[in-house]
């Protein structure tokens, strides 16, 4: 799949296919997309946990927050990647924390691969980070920045609207239309 096809249909994938395995070696291309994310001097400061135990996957669907709809998605899926980030080993100038952009790379690297090797994938932030962290024993100078789902989509969901680019591009200066 060419790199444009796979960033138009890829989707926020929620319901799996419970009895389709994903290999070891389908996981391993994912993370190794991953790997090769930009990241701020190099630093490369995500780690990533392949979450395969049931229970652990349980615990971490725990961690979202009341009405997050990717809870039974982190169950189904036979498989979970956690990513984390060291805040001290990457930048922060003027206010921006520069792991939450390498670990975002990585994982959207790793999104678009899933995809182009039919499996589903959907970010998943808005949860409880002391639970999740403590699902997987991530030590205390990493953030618990995200996670996603990792299975073959039972459903492929309808493409979510996005804004035009006359809604969000400017000529030259703030405001001053491009198109
Ligand atoms: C930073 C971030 C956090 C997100 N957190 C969640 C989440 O906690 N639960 C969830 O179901 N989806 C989550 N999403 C997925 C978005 O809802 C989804 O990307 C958006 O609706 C667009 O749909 P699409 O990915 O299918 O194009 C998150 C996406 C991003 C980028």
């Amino acid at each position: 799949m060419d790199i444009r096809t796979a960033i138009e249909n890829r989707r926020s994938v929620r319901k799996y296919d419970t009895t389709a395995e994903v290999s070891p070696d389908l996981i391993n291309d994912l993370l190794d997309a991953a790997r090769l994310a930009p990241s701020w001097k190099n630093q490369q400061c995500w780690r990533f946990i392949v979450v395969r135990d049931p229970e652990k996957k349980k615990k971490l669907a725990e961690s979202l927050y009341e009405g997050n709809p990717a809870v039974k998605a982190l169950v189904d899926a036979p498989v979970v990647i956690v990513v984390c980030g060291d805040p001290d080993a990457s930048g922060k100038l003027d206010g921006k924390e520069y792991y939450l952009l390498d670990t975002g790379l990585a994982m959207q690297h790793l999104m678009l691969v899933a995809h182009a090797q039919g499996l589903g994938t959907c970010w998943v932030a808005w949860f409880d980070e002391d639970t999740a962290r403590s699902a997987c024993n991530v030590p205390a100078e990493y953030k618990v920045v995200a996670m996603t789902p990792v299975g073959f989509p039972a459903k492929e969901p309808q493409p979510r609207p996005r804004m035009e680019l006359e809604e969000m591009v400017y000529l030259d200066e703030w405001e001053k239309p491009y198109f």
